[in-house]
């Protein structure tokens, strides 16, 4: 198929994937994979239940970043998912997922990234549902990310994104700061041809403002210009 080149796939970042593993890992130690849980719960659950997303029982998901595993736990306890594999660049996430879903036996992780998950399609099968919840931006190619979600999944599966760092948001530039790195905030319009152009259709978008109660200002980006979240279908 051709693939016309978008004007702006040339935008950079400081971070790679070891320094993505340091950074992660050293935000582990630090108790974040908890407080994320917390922070983006009320996004993840709008995602699930509020876009169109299909997640039926029985479906296969890939969480990439998926820090310490909450979203496929809580797709087994509410969504009956089968099989869900969980990839993180950062070991120490990976360790944490493990040890909380020792329970949980249809839950698998790895220490692997987007550019990983066509390997994991071709061992077990075509995926229904790939989901990255604040992950997809930190390094390397978005539109790359998006063409392997696409090769990833069953015809009629679902990618979802929740995406916090983007351009319309200046707010969450100091989430950069934050984490020491120049993320990759697109625009929306940006966005849209990415997926488009790896062969989704996009089902939902939507900006979706959070109301956490939040005690810190510099996460006013959650609650002043919110989530965006995209819902594409293969
Ligand atoms: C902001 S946290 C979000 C974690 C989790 N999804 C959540 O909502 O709690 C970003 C996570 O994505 C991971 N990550 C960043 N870039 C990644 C990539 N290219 N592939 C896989 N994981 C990545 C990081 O190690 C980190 O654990």
């Amino acid at each position: 198929m051709f693939k016309r080149e978008l004007p702006f796939l040339n935008r950079m970042t400081n971070s790679n994937r070891n320094s993505v593993t340091r950074v992660w890992d050293e935000k582990c130690d630090k108790g974040w994979a908890q407080l994320m849980n917390l922070e983006h719960e009320i996004a993840v659950n709008y995602l699930l239940a509020q876009t169109g997303i299909e997640i039926p029982n029985n479906a296969s998901v890939i969480d990439v970043g998926c820090a310490n595993g909450w979203v496929l736990r809580k797709l087994v306890d509410e969504y009956k998912i089968a099989y869900g594999l969980g990839l993180d660049l950062s070991n120490k996430m990976i360790e944490e997922a493990r040890e909380k879903s020792s329970e949980y036996k249809m839950l698998d992780f790895k220490v692997d990234g987007w550019e990983d998950i066509v390997k994991y399609s071709l061992q077990h099968g075509l995926f229904d549902v790939i989901l990255g919840v604040e992950s997809i931006y930190f390094y390397g190619s978005v539109v790359d990310n998006i063409r392997n979600a696409f090769n990833s999944l069953k015809d009629g599966g679902y990618l979802g994104l929740n995406i916090e760092c983007y351009n319309e948001n200046p707010d969450s530039f100091k989430f950069d700061e934050r984490v020491g790195a120049t993320l990759l905030h697109y625009t929306i319009q940006e966005y849209l041809p990415m997926i488009n152009d790896a062969g989704f259709k996009i089902e939902n978008i939507r900006s979706f403002k959070c109301h956490y109660p939040l005690e810190r200002e510099f996460e006013s980006w959650l609650n002043t210009y919110g989530t965006l979240i995209i819902v594409a279908k293969k």
